[in-house]
């Protein structure tokens, strides 16, 4: 048997954590639920088809917004070595899984940011991933508008960007058929806003 004092601290730790969790799904409107890992397969082989098409520019920079327990950008990192995955989340139980996970890992190019992502600047991506939902993709696109540079790629599952033209839709062999959108910063949207 443990000692009392060892059972207080560990249940109050179980409590403090769970207690963090739901605060965060309230405020954030969403809880840290993972990419499952058939979408995630899916998402990875759109990864590499779209290399080649970010207008002229390489994948260097890859964000994650709202990157949960890691899964995804763990397993985008390892694949796709030779560019920079951002993963931003504010959530502090799965950011710290993260980090320890990373630590764990050896995932040279992963850098964590623990942060609001309304608040991280994006302008340096060229591909941008989401798994979020439909009320905060909203919000994010007049974001996308004004940050993302022309020929930035937006790949979103299960939700999509309200109102934005997808330039590619692929749905996952699974139960719910899964849709991935895939949209591009076109150079017209940038012209468009930068004179609001
Ligand atoms: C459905 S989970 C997706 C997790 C991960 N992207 C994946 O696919 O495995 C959405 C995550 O976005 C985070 N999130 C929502 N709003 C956020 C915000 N404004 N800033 C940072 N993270 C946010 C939530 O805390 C949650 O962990």
């Amino acid at each position: 048997m443990f000692p009392p004092t060892i059972a207080v601290l560990v249940i109050t730790s179980c409590l403090l954590a769970g207690a963090s969790i739901v605060l965060y799904t309230v405020k954030n409107g969403i809880s840290p639920m993972p990419t499952s890992a058939k979408v995630r397969q899916h998402l990875l082989s759109i990864i590499w088809e779209l290399r080649g098409e970010t207008e002229g520019r390489s994948v260097g920079n890859i964000y994650e917004l709202g990157s949960g327990w890691g899964t995804l950008a763990c397993a985008i990192s390892r694949q796709i070595t030779d560019t920079t995955v951002v993963a931003c989340e504010n959530s502090p139980l799965p950011y710290l899984f993260t980090v320890v996970r990373t630590k764990l890992g050896k995932y040279h190019n992963l850098a964590l940011k623990r942060q609001n992502f309304y608040r991280l600047t994006i302008t340096p991506a060229e591909l941008v991933v989401c798994y979020l939902s439909t009320e905060i993709m909203a919000k994010l696109s007049l974001k996308f508008q004004r940050e993302l540079r022309p020929g930035t790629i937006i790949i979103s599952h299960t939700f999509a960007l309200p109102g934005w033209q997808p330039k590619q839709i692929v749905y996952v062999n699974n139960l719910y058929r899964t849709p991935i959108y895939v949209y591009c910063i076109p150079r017209t949207t940038l012209a468009a806003t930068a004179q609001l």
